[in-house]
């Protein structure tokens, strides 16, 4: 168990930004640079296990993805990022021309890309609305036809800050046989997450945000039964039973998600998101949601004081790590973006509004010091 405190005297950053970008990137603490290091040493004196010692890496990261999502380590694969994953899915499923792909109108390219791609197939890829930023169940079954195969949604969206009811979006979806996916990238790490009782058949997620890794991480997770209808579209030799038994064409596929995995590869960036993780499930991920969700709290109370407001009015269960915020006059949003980088702020200004995205490291007194920095800037 770690505390909030430990977990923060691990970031080099605290003290000196005030960094609440998490929906774009995170900095990534000492012990991860630590391990990094240590596994270039190896590399560096051509330790002749290097390989092996980055394989034992590989899968203490599998196993602590599986956790973070409360799946079995054999249901995840190591991905590059989340639209690698995405890809695995829309290109192994089967398309049949007048197939038709529900997303919605807002989703980040990762999670649309790979399905625009199947349009050469026939597959024909429709976009769902919501005047207030609720991606609720109720949209996606209203714009339902006989011939939609799947619904690909983020679990958290990354210009509102919505959080999808994934339970009732994968019932409504296996009630008309339809594939669920979810790009979990900005909720894993953060907001609890249970693959099994929401009943997600695919998920993408990319490391470089609240699992605070390095870039070129992350995974996939796939269902036993959708993994049986994927067909391989890239194939190599680390998806095989021994992979390390190169002059033997004839083996078989794992029957693991490791399948999807090709060969050499991103080890160190592994080896830092293996402690990254091992960090994040130490804290306890019910406590890295509660935390951010009081800072939210403080900051938007904070908010009402000045002529600021948050830009959209969820529900709790709808709530999530990303907090939209604008200046009553959403013409000075850039400019205030531009005072705040310039006295050590990161947020980011998406969609012309300001996002606010803190981690568990970050503190209340953090909070009151960018409500003062928005009192003068505004
Ligand atoms: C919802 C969402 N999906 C995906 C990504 C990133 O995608 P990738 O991991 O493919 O670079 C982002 C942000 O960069 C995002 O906000």
């Amino acid at each position: 168990m770690i505390t909030q405190e430990q977990f923060r005297s691990n970031f080099d950053v605290a003290g000196k930004r005030l960094f609440f970008n998490h929906a774009a990137y995170s900095p990534i603490s000492r012990p991860v640079v630590n391990a990094i290091n240590e596994f270039f040493e190896h590399r560096q004196m051509g330790n002749p296990l290097a390989w092996n010692i980055a394989v034992d890496h590989m899968e203490g990261l599998r196993s602590n993805y599986g956790k973070l999502v409360g799946a079995p380590a054999e249901r995840i694969a190591h991905m590059a990022n989340t639209v690698s994953g995405v890809n695995v899915l829309a290109n192994g499923l089967d398309w049949k021309a007048g197939d038709h792909i529900l997303l919605y109108v807002d989703e980040f390219p990762s999670n649309v890309m790979p399905f625009l791609n199947l349009k050469d197939r026939g597959v024909e890829v429709e976009f769902i609305s919501a005047g207030d930023g609720r991606v609720t169940p109720e949209l996606f079954e209203a714009a339902l036809k006989p011939q939609t195969r799947l619904i690909s949604i983020s679990s958290v969206q990354y210009l509102t800050g919505f959080r999808a009811d994934l339970k009732n979006l994968s019932e409504l979806c296996h009630s008309r046989n339809i594939i669920f996916s979810v790009d979990a990238i900005q909720s894993v790490g953060v907001v609890p997450t249970d693959v099994i009782a929401s009943g997600v058949d695919f998920m993408a997620v990319g490391g470089h945000k609240w699992m605070m890794s390095p870039l070129g991480t992350g995974f996939l997770y796939v269902t036993e039964e959708l993994q049986s209808r994927l067909k391989l579209v890239h194939r190599g030799y680390m998806g095989h039973v021994n992979p390390i038994d190169f002059g033997n064409f004839d083996q078989e596929l794992s029957p693991n998600a490791q399948r999807f995995e090709l060969g050499a590869f991103n080890a160190s960036g592994m080896v830092g998101a293996e402690k990254a993780t091992e960090l994040l499930l130490e804290c306890g991920i019910d406590s890295i949601f509660r935390h951010v969700r009081k800072l939210i709290g403080q900051f938007e109370w904070g908010l009402d004081e000045l002529p600021f407001k948050t830009m959209y009015q969820f529900e709790e269960n709808e709530q999530s790590s990303i907090c939209m915020f604008s200046h009553n006059d959403a013409s000075r949003n850039e400019a205030i973006f531009q005072s705040l980088s310039a006295s050590g702020v990161n947020i980011s200004l998406r969609g012309g509004g300001l996002r606010l995205a803190p981690h568990y490291y970050n503190t209340s007194d953090e909070v009151d010091q960018i409500l003062a920095l928005l009192k003068g800037s505004s």
